[in-house]
């Protein structure tokens, strides 16, 4: 079984995803780590001429080493680098492949990201596309980022949500959009165990169906 997870930044995708995960005991990969550790490889380019180069040849390279700083993987920072090489053709390319590779595993597998349910697994088995409104999904990140002793400035957060989404959903390149066949959760009045619960209702129901139950 294959499972789509889509959704913009700080949705509930990344928790959710991991909770349908261990449920259902598929291998579970988080596809805007890749970006972000593509974005990391080039930071100190960041605006710079040469850019687009180095991020293209560090997408090329990329292999699951780059992806264990999850700390500094997963700041805003990062997030806003991420979303600058994510719109680059050739980064988008490279990362298909490395994400095409996890998604036809023997057995299955679980994505999320941005652009699952429509360019990488088009064939998925289930498509969630999770959303929520940009003051609930900034709450929820400072909240993860305080709990890693992280100062916030929420004014500043909501901003780089707000930029980050705004550059997503102009990317050329991009697919960020709910598939047809995707079935939309909005967790904004939800916790992550109700949350969890509807995303499994949803999964069950979808693989009945097919069966023909
Ligand atoms: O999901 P996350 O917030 O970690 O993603 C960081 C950035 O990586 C996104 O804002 C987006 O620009 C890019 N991304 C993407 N396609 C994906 C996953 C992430 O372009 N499948």
């Amino acid at each position: 079984m294959i499972i789509a997870v889509d959704g913009p930044a700080a949705s509930g995708k990344g928790t959710l995803a991991e909770g349908l995960a261990c449920h259902y005991g598929l291998p579970h990969l988080d596809t805007g780590l890749l970006y972000r550790a593509v974005g990391l490889a080039v930071a100190d380019l960041e605006d710079q001429p040469g850019f687009e180069e180095a991020a293209i040849a560090a997408a090329r390279a990329l292999d699951a080493s780059h992806l264990q700083d999850i700390e500094e993987l997963t700041n805003a920072r990062t997030g806003v680098l991420a979303s600058k090489v994510a719109v680059i053709g050739p980064v988008r390319q490279a990362l298909f492949d490395y994400q095409r590779a996890f998604a036809t595993q023997p057995g299955g597998a679980l994505l999320d990201g941005r652009d699952i349910g429509t360019r990488i697994c088009p064939d998925a088995d289930v498509k969630l596309f999770i959303q929520a409104d940009s003051k609930a999904r900034m709450e929820r990140r400072a909240r993860q980022l305080e709990k890693r002793g992280q100062v916030v400035d929420r004014y500043a957060l909501f901003h780089q949500i707000e930029e980050r989404d705004a550059r997503d959903m102009a990317n050329p390149h991009g697919g960020f959009y709910k598939a047809d066949d995707a079935h939309l959760l909005d967790t904004t009045l939800l916790d992550i165990e109700a949350a969890l619960r509807a995303a499994i209702a949803i999964v069950d129901r979808t693989m009945a169906l097919k069966a023909g139950h």
